[in-house]
């Protein structure tokens, strides 16, 4: 890996994204935020530079759009001539039983969580490849590997991002390229807490009634589960490909 590492994180205005912004920025990485909400992109890549001091910007990318997620990668290639790691974190958390759904439903989950982790990674692969080294992270969840009830098509697209990274890491091995994915557990994100806030329940109130969640009886921060990304992207995982990393306090053993 470069002296400066440039890592591109989707989703990375909010959240498990805004918080691998920080975390990578903390560790000397040049760090490209990019999301639907442009405001949120700025505002996190601002906050890295300031809090960091290196180079980070902000960028809107609806990673649904195969045009979008490429012009992306364009801007850090122009920019730093590189990519060396991209964290493909961007997603849409929506319930639902199969029942219930219809074909906006459908069309959200997949054309994000799915095709939109895809693009992300299509669009960084060249450069990786020419490079002969680059590192992949995607997200899933738990629920991949869980089946909570009522996510139907919401567990269904973090299960395909396994996929995913599986036939990532066998095409790409050879190219020098690391791809693995992360499930993390229940995380105290910008989501849940807007999601309590419109139920009227405060963050404080939402954080009493997570306590005794899993074995380590909380849920997470985000900032904990960027430190697991971290992990993989760098070189103390140099022999991991092909691997999922479950980060969810050890609630998939609790039962
Ligand atoms: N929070 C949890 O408990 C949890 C648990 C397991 C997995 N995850 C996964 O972690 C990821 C991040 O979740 P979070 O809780 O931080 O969410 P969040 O809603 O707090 O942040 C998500 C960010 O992604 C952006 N985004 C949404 N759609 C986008 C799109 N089409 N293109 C680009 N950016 C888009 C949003 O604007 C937002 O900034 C998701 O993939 C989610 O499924 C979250």
């Amino acid at each position: 890996m470069s002296a400066q590492p440039v890592c591109l994180v989707t989703g990375g205005g909010a959240g498990i994204g805004r918080a691998c912004v920080d975390y990578f920025a903390a560790r000397g990485y040049r760090v490209i935020a990019a999301d639907i909400d442009a405001a949120a992109a700025q505002s996190a890549a601002q906050d890295a530079q300031r809090r960091h001091g290196i180079e980070a910007f902000g960028v809107a990318c609806n990673v649904a759009q195969w045009a979008d997620c490429q012009a992306a990668a364009q801007t850090a290639l122009q920019r730093w001539g590189r990519i060396d790691a991209l964290v493909g974190n961007a997603g849409v958390q929506s319930a639902g039983r199969l029942l219930d759904t219809d074909d906006a439903h459908w069309e959200q989950l997949v054309s994000v969580n799915l095709k939109g982790v895809a693009n992300a990674c299509r669009a960084v692969l060249p450069a990786m490849i020419a490079q002969r080294d680059g590192r992949i992270v995607l997200v899933s969840s738990i629920n991949a590997l869980l089946s909570p009830a009522g996510m139907t098509v919401y567990d269904m697209t973090k299960a395909g991002v396994i996929g995913l990274m599986r036939s990532l890491a066998v095409d790409h091995g050879r190219d020098g390229v690391r791809v693995n994915a992360i499930c993390p557990g229940a995380t105290m994100t910008d989501h849940h807490i807007r999601a309590a806030a419109a139920r009227g329940v405060s963050e404080e109130d939402l954080r009493r009634r997570t306590q005794g969640y899993a074995l380590l009886g909380r849920v997470a921060e985000p900032a904990e589960i960027a430190a697991a990304i971290h992990f993989l992207i760098s070189d103390a995982a140099s022999f991991v490909t092909g691997a999922t990393l479950v980060v969810d306090g050890g609630f998939t053993i609790k039962g």
